[in-house]
């Protein structure tokens, strides 16, 4: 009765990883209990989850080796695996959302999230031409929720533009404004294939965690720029970035509790050592406490499975 706060399935959007095939369920090692699903797998997927309440799946493709380049191309590819699943999906259940990833690190031959130069940097403006290819692509095929996580300057107001001018209004853009350059990405980078690729780090273009004031900068110009909502990523070890971003701009805050998360309270479900419902709800709870909108996570059915 004297709850503050409380968590309800609508506050979760589901993260699915694709992959190529059919009547595929490859599980993934350092994510214990998370699959890559073929897009014949998908539309069940989506029933789950809307039957459940959650309103939203965010999508992440693990792209054939043979079709990582260094220019990304299959990004741009409208018959690509992130197109496919946006349809599979929108054709089983019409009504749940689709958000879908613009960076370029599933595409990248050398698991950056743009273009890089000779000496491995990423190249800003030559990236955001991409990026913004890469959003159109997935506003055609059907996306609800383009979700730049690349953390390159000036891709909000250009995507923007580009969904303006090819009539793509309604799409929404939630912008991964602060973004750390953080070491609990590791599943995930397993996930989508890049681990082994990655050269170099992503500090040159992810947030210092040691800052919180460059933060509430990063979101408000993506504010500024036409974005229509943020997400801060990583979610447990930055809540006060939550807060403070929540509190300072009032607009809908998500918090992506990422794959290194997932993957502790699964290690210490696992190691017998805390009890895994009560971990997955306690968290969660908490990003509500700090004043997330909703949440990102690997435990969404889980968790909608355990309130309902
Ligand atoms: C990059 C991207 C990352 C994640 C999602 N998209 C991080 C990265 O590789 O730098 C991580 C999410 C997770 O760990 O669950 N575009």
């Amino acid at each position: 009765m004297l709850a503050e706060n409380r968590l309800h399935p609508s506050d979760f959007i589901w993260p699915l990883f694709v992959c190529d095939g059919r009547d595929c369920d490859e599980p993934i090692g350092s994510l214990p209990g998370v699959s890559r699903w073929s897009i014949d797998k998908l539309g069940a997927k989506a029933r789950e989850a809307a039957n459940l309440g959650i309103p939203c799946i965010a999508l992440f493709p693990n792209t054939p080796t043979d079709l990582r380049t260094d220019d990304a191309r299959e990004a741009l590819n409208s018959g690509n695996l992130i197109c496919q699943a946006i349809k599979a999906i929108k054709d089983a259940v019409p009504d749940i959302g689709v958000l879908t990833d613009v960076a370029l690190d599933p595409y990248t031959s050398h698991g950056h999230d743009g273009i890089v130069d000779i000496a491995g940097n990423v190249i800003n403006d030559d990236t955001v031409e991409v990026l913004v290819r890469q959003a159109l692509v997935q506003a055609e095929a059907g996306a609800d929720i383009v979700a730049p996580s690349d953390m390159m300057d000036g891709r909000v107001a250009a995507i923007r533009a580009a969904l303006e001018d090819e009539g793509h209004q309604n799409v929404a853009i939630m912008a991964y404004a602060a973004k750390y350059a953080s070491a609990f990405y590791g599943p995930f980078r397993e996930a989508v294939g890049s681990l082994g690729r990655l050269k170099g780090d992503k500090r040159g273009y992810q947030m210092n965690p040691a800052n919180i004031e460059e933060a509430l900068r990063e979101v408000e110009l993506d504010l500024a720029e036409g974005a229509d909502f943020v997400m801060v990523k990583p979610g447990l070890p930055y809540l006060d970035v939550v807060a403070r971003v929540k509190d300072a701009f009032g607009v809908p805050t998500f918090a992506y509790q990422v794959s290194g998360e997932y993957a502790m309270i699964e290690a210490v479900a696992a190691a017998g050592a805390g009890d895994r419902d009560a971990l997955i709800l306690e968290t969660l709870l908490a990003f509500k406490r700090a004043g997330a909108t909703g949440v990102l996570t690997y435990h969404a059915v889980d968790a909608a499975r355990l309130i309902s």
